[in-house]
């Protein structure tokens, strides 16, 4: 496989740390935007050097800096923005269109891959208030970067292990209950905050809907097994035995 040059935007998040760590992996010379915003956050700083003690470079640059963000998008061919859009994180996805901008500019990018990696916005425009929010502006963003004439990746992921399977779906925990577990739709939730209300509407699709299994993969999609038949997936049983 040939190698490219490849800016990861986002890089110290969920995400972005495991893009920045398969990019190394892979052999591409990779670079990591370093915002200038993350001040004092130690923990940020501390893997951001950690990725340059494993090869990465680091790119100065900054949202609030359209020519930084230029300078950084022009030393690479590929682009991967990995920014927060989860509203129970935090929840910055229309600042992508800052580095669709940028992208245009510079003009030398042969593909970016916008932060998607969820469910399929395409898919989710009748989504309920207020999960609906960042398939809306993933759309957006989509928008802007076909009518910028963009070469560009969607990785649809539909949902990670890491936030449904170990819980068994359970709110407010990642690792698996104990003692109890709540049945959903039993009609007796009177209310919930906003950040849970986003949370339930995602289940009600995912659980209710089914929306993240019945679908058609579309002309110009293609299944991630399919392009990397050599990945050797986890089954769930054995994923769970980590919790053991
Ligand atoms: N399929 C799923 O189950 C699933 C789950 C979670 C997320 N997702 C999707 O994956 C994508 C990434 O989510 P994530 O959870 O990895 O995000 P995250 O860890 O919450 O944040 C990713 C990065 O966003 C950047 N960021 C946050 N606030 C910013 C701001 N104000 N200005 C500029 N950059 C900012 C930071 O980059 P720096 O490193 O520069 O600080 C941060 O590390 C989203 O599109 C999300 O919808 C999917």
């Amino acid at each position: 496989m040939g190698k490219s040059k490849v800016l990861v935007v986002g890089g110290t998040g969920y995400i972005g740390r495991r893009i920045v760590k398969a990019s190394l992996a892979e052999g591409h010379e990779t670079y990591v935007l370093q915002r200038p915003e993350i001040g004092v956050d130690i923990e940020k700083l501390e893997t951001l050097l950690s990725f340059k003690r494993q090869g990465a470079s680091l790119n100065e640059g900054s949202f609030n800096d359209h020519k930084s963000l230029v300078e950084a998008v022009k030393q690479v061919d590929v682009v991967i923005c990995t920014i927060s859009g989860v509203h129970f994180r935090s929840h910055n996805l229309l600042l992508q269109l800052k580095l669709v901008d940028a992208i245009k500019e510079a003009g030398n990018v042969k593909r970016f891959l916008p932060s998607e990696f969820g469910m399929d916005p395409t898919l989710m425009g009748h989504a309920l208030e207020l999960g609906r929010v960042p398939f809306d502006e993933k759309m957006a963003v989509r928008k802007a970067i076909e009518e910028a004439n963009i070469p560009f990746t969607y990785v649809v992921a539909n949902c990670f292990a890491g936030y449904f399977a170990g819980n068994v779906s359970q709110f407010e925990r990642f690792t698996p209950p104990k003692g109890k577990v709540f049945l959903y739709g039993d009609g007796k939730v009177k209310g919930l905050d906003l950040a849970w209300q986003e949370v339930v509407g995602h289940f009600y699709h995912i659980f209710y809907e089914g929306c993240l299994t019945n679908f058609e993969i579309r002309e110009g999609g293609e299944e991630a097994s399919h392009l990397y038949p050599q990945v050797e997936y986890t089954r769930m049983e054995d994923y769970l035995k980590v919790y053991v």
